[in-house]
């Protein structure tokens, strides 16, 4: 491992604690998905275990989440049986200076928006590699897709001016398939003017579950950072 992935997973690593020991005893806590989100609940399953934290529940985003949870001896529940979610904790592919996002690298995005959109604090979990000027200047945008819709709605796309690919499996053939048996494209669209408008067009295309961009939704974002050797976090 070089130098620089170090710095990157320790930065991940201090976000994610950050956010954990915001939550409070009592919670209902939504948990997201990705890499920096891994490490929050990684803590949020030791301060359980410590004692320090009590009767919180997890309302999981993916199948990987819940697997932590799991793991780390954190109680689930379901939107079914809940009300309101207390806080939500969830990670990001790009972060605009509205604290807009692009979200969806793990293809989870589609209950992401779900859970993350109830909860009456969002925290944002990102290192600083995430922060950009104008969303889609970094990342393409994903877009969940029903299987049968994928050749329309990527016709589609293409007409708004977007360039969408399929995303494939790593050590799996084919494409690659959601937590609900869909597929995601990946759209280049260059710098999104115009997010709000954005968000509500792809939605609308029949054929479309959900796309990545989460507009006003976010409360807190969490930056970690690493200078000369040394973590810190900062509010955003
Ligand atoms: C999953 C997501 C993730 O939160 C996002 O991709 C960030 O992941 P990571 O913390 O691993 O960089 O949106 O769908």
């Amino acid at each position: 491992m070089t130098a620089g992935m170090d710095a990157v997973k320790l930065m991940k690593q201090e976000v994610g604690r950050a956010a954990a020991s915001r939550v409070q005893s009592g919670s209902i806590v939504g948990l997201g998905t990705g890499s920096t989100t891994a490490f929050a609940i990684q803590f949020l399953g030791d301060r359980l275990k410590s004692g320090e934290l009590k009767d919180i529940k997890g309302v999981p985003t993916s199948f990987q989440a819940s697997v932590l949870a799991k793991q780390y001896g954190i109680p689930l529940t379901t939107l079914d049986e809940i009300e309101k979610i207390d806080i939500a904790i969830d990670g990001a592919d790009e972060v605009d200076p509205q604290k807009n996002l692009i979200k969806g690298g793990g293809a989870a995005h589609t209950r992401e928006k779900v859970v993350d959109a109830l909860a009456d604090l969002f925290i944002v979990v990102v290192d600083s590699s995430k922060l950009v000027d104008k969303l889609g200047t970094t990342f393409p945008l994903p877009v969940e897709v029903l299987p049968m819709a994928v050749a329309p709605v990527m016709r589609a796309i293409e007409k708004l001016g977007g360039k969408p690919e399929l995303r494939m499996g790593v050590k799996k053939d084919g494409p690659v398939i959601t937590d609900q048996g869909n597929m995601v494209l990946d759209v280049d669209f260059g710098a999104i003017a115009n997010p709000v408008e954005m968000e509500k067009i792809l939605n609308n295309i029949p054929g479309v579950l959900e796309n990545g961009l989460f507009v006003g939704v976010a409360d807190i974002i969490l930056v970690g950072e690493v200078k000369d050797g040394q973590s810190s976090v900062r509010e955003f």
